[in-house]
Formats: C-alpha cells, structure tokens, sequence
C-alpha cells in the first residue's frame, strides 16, 4: 500500500488521511470500487450549456432512506451507485419520512463511509414543499430558501450543495425574489449552480429571464418525464431547454416503478403502492397493463428489460442531462444502469403507438 509523507494511504483508489483508514480496518468497512469509472457502464452528459457533467443515469432519495427504512441496505445501495458511476445523488430538505431524515441519513453514510470522497460526488438537495410550521416553513421566499438550505447543509454535514432547487413554483412569492434568493446562495458559497422543480415552460420562461439579468449559474429544470408522463413535451418544455441551453434532469423516469416488472403478477407488499401514498394501485388499469406488455416486447427484441427500455427512451434526448431513479435495493440499481439510447425511427414509432393507444 503506498503512503505519502502526511501518513495519507491509498486505498480503493483514492487517498484518505490515517483515521478513515482505521476505521475502515476496524469495522470491516466497505471501500468503494477502485475500477468504478473503468467498467464503461457509465456515461456522462453536460448540465445543459454549463461545465458540470451527471452520469445518465443519477440516484434520488425520495423513498427508502427515511427514519423507517433499513439504513445498512441504505448504504449498500450508495456503494452500488457510486460503484458503478452514479455520482449524482439527488435529495430535498422533506424527504424520508420523516421530513429531513433522507438528508441526515445520507449525510451520516458521507461520513462514516464516503468523507474523503465529497469531490468525486454532486449532491442536491431542494426546498418549496411545507417543511416546518408557521408561514416561514414552505413557499419561496427568501426566508424559507435560506433557512431551509442552512438546515440541508447542516442535516447533510456539507458546506456547500452542488445544486440548490427551487421545489415547485410557488405564485405567491415574487419570481424576482425566489430567484434573487437562489442567487444570493450561490454568491454565499452554500450552492454552485441553481435548479427549478416541476416549474412548467411559462414559469421556466419567467424565471430565465430573472437568472439571465443577475447571470446566475442555473443549470438545470427537474421534471417528471416517462413514456406514461408527456407533459414536458406537451407544453414545449424541452424543447425551451435545448433552445436556452439549460438540462432537463429527469425525475420518475421509471413512473415510480410502473415502467418495470414489479407489477406483472400483482402488487407485492415491499412495492411502493403498498408501502406509500405517492404511487395509487388505480394506476394498474387494464389498459396499463397492456401497454407494458406490448413496450415489454419492444425491449426485449431491443435486448433489454422494461426498465432498461424506460430509462434508455428518456435519454435519447440530448436535452436531457440525466434520469434520476429511485430504487428500494442495490439489484434494482444494477438493472438500472445499462442504458442504450439509440433506437431506430421504427422501434420510436412503435413506441408512440403503443403509448398513444386507449
Ligand atoms: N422534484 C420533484 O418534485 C421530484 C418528485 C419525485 C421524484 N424526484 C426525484 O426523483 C427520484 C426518483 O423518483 P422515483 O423514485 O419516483 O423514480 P422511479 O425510478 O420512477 O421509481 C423508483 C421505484 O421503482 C421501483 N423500481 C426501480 N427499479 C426497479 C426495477 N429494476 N425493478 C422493479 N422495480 C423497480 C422501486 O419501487 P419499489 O419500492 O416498489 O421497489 C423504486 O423505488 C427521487 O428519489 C427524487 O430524487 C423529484
């Protein structure tokens, strides 16, 4: 093992001060995989026109990493991402249940398991939804914004996030200082680039507009995006993406699970409709059902699995940065990941009418 003059050692890959190492050696700790950017399973794109690069595929962790979910599968799951490439982890000031505990919980995993590793990670977090109570604890005013980061910071244990969203339009807050506030973060040093959440291409339009006066480094819209979710291209979002030169970074790109085979032989208990409220079984109508049987088939003459087909159909467009998935363990993870985004004008147009018909 080599070691340099300070007593730093190198090991999987990367150096890390004598401590770290210890406590490697003493839990028997996992160290992530030294050949984690040389197995070519992950590709990276460009944030829109900016210079930050996301894997294709990003992991969120809106489900599974709260107060009442097993925080060693959690860690597992981190390992497996950040083992294969993923090195975008994408999270909000509300997100477990209970509201923050994603953010302690992965916070303590940088700690305990990844400290020496925060440069090779982007890490987001968001704040709009209701968080605490009174009228400071939701919206997008600069009151809420700011205090809300300074929780995900401290929650996180970081100085700073890669990306600070704004979590969903908030029309009683003036656009200006929704985004004077975000800009404001980044001048403080406590975000480097700024995102918008579920904002639509009007309100997009609008909030450009204040972030090209003040030059902010916005980079980015996160929007629902799937084959069963067309909104972003209904209302021309995307396609205002390309042309300003910002990314779409794609949440739900799986439709929280009903783009895979979790549900070809009912609703299993550890499924997320059974496990949450944010996924209703109404969804799994019949004409569903045969949808996915029909794309099924798409995939496999493709080679592939349904969610590797899902996952591949949102990246074939270059406006899109990225696709976070969600995943309840490291398989679903791994079965994630080998995306092909080519697909021939007949394998799309049959994709169209399969997803078009009643
Ligand atoms: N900005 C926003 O407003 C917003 C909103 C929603 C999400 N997000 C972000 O986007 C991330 C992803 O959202 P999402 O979790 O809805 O994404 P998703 O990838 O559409 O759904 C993930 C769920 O699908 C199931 N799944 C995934 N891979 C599978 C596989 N290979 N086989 C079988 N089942 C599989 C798992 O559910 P089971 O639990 O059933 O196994 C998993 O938790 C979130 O964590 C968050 O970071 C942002």
């Amino acid at each position: 093992m080599q070691e340099d003059h300070s007593g730093k050692k190198f090991v999987g890959g990367r150096w890390m001060d004598e401590q770290t190492f210890k406590r490697i050696l003493m839990n028997k700790e996992r160290i992530p995989d030294p050949m984690r950017y040389k197995k070519e399973a992950m590709h990276y794109r460009r944030a829109g026109k900016s210079g930050l690069k996301l894997p294709e595929v990003s992991l969120g962790l809106w489900h599974n990493f709260g107060s009442v979910d097993n925080f060693e599968v959690m860690r597992d799951m981190i390992f497996t991402a950040f083992d294969n490439g993923i090195c975008h982890f994408d999270l909000a000031n509300n997100y477990g249940p209970r509201g923050g505990s994603a953010e302690e919980n992965f916070g303590r995993i940088l700690r305990e398991s990844f400290s020496s590793y925060r440069d090779e990670m982007c890490i987001s977090t968001k704040a709009g939804f209701g968080m605490w109570k009174g009228p400071y604890g939701d919206g997008g005013s600069k009151k809420y914004l700011t205090a809300s980061l300074d929780q995900s910071l401290s929650r996180l244990g970081l100085d700073y996030v890669d990306i600070f969203y704004h979590h969903r339009p908030a029309p009683e807050t003036p656009i200006e200082e929704t985004c004077y506030t975000l800009h404001r973060l980044v001048e403080q040093g406590k975000a480097l680039y700024i995102g918008i959440s579920n904002y639509d291409r009007a309100q997009t339009e609008a909030a450009v507009e204040v972030f090209r006066e003040l030059k902010t480094p916005f980079i980015l819209n996160q929007s629902c995006y799937n084959l069963l979710d067309r909104r972003v291209e209904e209302d021309g979002l995307k396609r205002y993406a390309e042309e300003q030169g910002f990314g779409l970074i794609v949440y739900s790109p799986l439709a929280q699970g009903l783009l895979t085979d979790k549900y070809l032989h009912g609703i299993p208990e550890d499924s997320r409709i059974r496990k949450s409220f944010t996924l209703k079984e109404e969804k799994l109508t019949p004409s569903l059902q045969n949808k996915l049987e029909a794309l099924r088939a798409v995939a496999r003459e493709r080679g592939q699995t349904l969610p590797e087909l899902a996952l591949s159909w949102v990246l074939k467009d270059r406006a899109v940065a990225s696709v976070i998935i969600g995943a309840s363990s490291s398989e679903q993870i791994l079965e994630n990941i080998r995306v092909n985004p080519l697909f021939t004008e007949e394998e799309l147009a049959r994709i169209e009418e399969i997803c078009k018909a009643e």
